[in-house]
């Protein structure tokens, strides 16, 4: 008879056993089919990021545009170097906001910043003949700051800093794939496709769709309220904010994007007009 004690002899005795320790095993999950979905070795994203640097360069910059304020994102832990992200998106600053730069320790005092302003000096009234930039992460700084500009997005980061962090991630998961299946239940026969992953999970607070007539869809949507944004060469991009959007202003934004394509709204020469800012 097999018990357990059987199989813990055979572990005991197993010569493959210690292969185990190096790979990244999550909690309470059992893998049996084979690793189709299973664990990768702990050295894997080490690895990854070695040869992203070796095949593109010495550093990897992250663009958090559509990350900040939607998901959790560990740039030390992913060993990142340089991110820049947005702050009139998820973190809600409002048109113009501030972005943000991050740069890993291990390179502050090393990273040139082009833009040399005086607050980014390590003495600016000492008025030197040369430009010395200051220590750590301040020699990113330039000018004079855009103060209302940062009392606007801090207002707005704050909001975010209230809210309950697993609130944070789980209402866009949900939006997201609200969204998604609205639009092929109301609109899918007039064509859009999702370019999104189909798995939520892998997705932040932003969901796409391809069509071919897609700017002049969005065009016809924002002249009806509802503001989208348009991708080359054929992608709808909507980003759900989860601070303010609700559940229905979904069913009301699809209700006119049914009407956009049932209608053909779009097919009207102001709306193939190109815009600077699509
Ligand atoms: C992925 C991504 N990166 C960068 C940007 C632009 O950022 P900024 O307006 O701060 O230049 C956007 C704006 O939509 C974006 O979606």
């Amino acid at each position: 008879m097999i018990t357990s004690e059987t199989l813990s002899a055979l572990d005991r005795e197993d010569s493959l056993g210690s292969f185990r320790e190096q790979f990244e095993l999550p909690e309470g999950v059992i893998y049996l089919d084979g690793n189709s979905l299973g664990p990768l070795p702990r050295r894997t994203l080490t690895r990854l990021i070695d040869v992203t640097r070796e095949e593109w360069g010495q550093s990897l910059l992250w663009d958090l545009a559509h990350s900040a304020g939607a998901m959790p994102v560990d740039l030390n832990g992913a060993h990142a170097d340089f991110a820049v992200g947005c702050g009139y998106k998820y973190l809600n600053g409002g048109p113009g906001a501030p972005a943000f730069l991050f740069v890993a320790a291990r390179h502050q005092d090393a990273a040139h910043q082009p833009l040399s302003g005086w607050m980014g000096h390590a003495a600016p009234f000492d008025f030197e003949q040369c430009y010395r930039p200051a220590e750590g992460i301040t020699r990113h700084l330039a000018g004079t700051p855009a103060i209302l500009a940062l009392v606007a997005l801090e207002e707005g980061v704050d909001r975010y800093l209230e809210a309950d962090a697993e609130d944070l991630r789980r209402k866009p998961i949900l939006m997201t794939e609200c969204f998604a299946a609205l639009v092929a239940q109301e609109c899918g026969d007039h064509g859009p496709t999702l370019a999104s992953p189909a798995d939520a999970g892998n997705r932040g607070s932003q969901v796409c769709f391809r069509h071919e007539e897609g700017y002049a869809i969005i065009q016809a949507l924002i002249a009806r309220g509802v503001v989208g944004d348009f991708r080359t060469p054929d992608i709808l991009r909507f980003g759900l904010a989860p601070l303010y959007l609700r559940y229905q202003d979904l069913w009301s934004a699809v209700t006119h994007l049914r009407h956009v394509m049932d209608k053909r709204e779009w097919d009207n020469p102001d709306f193939r007009i190109k815009a600077a800012v699509t």
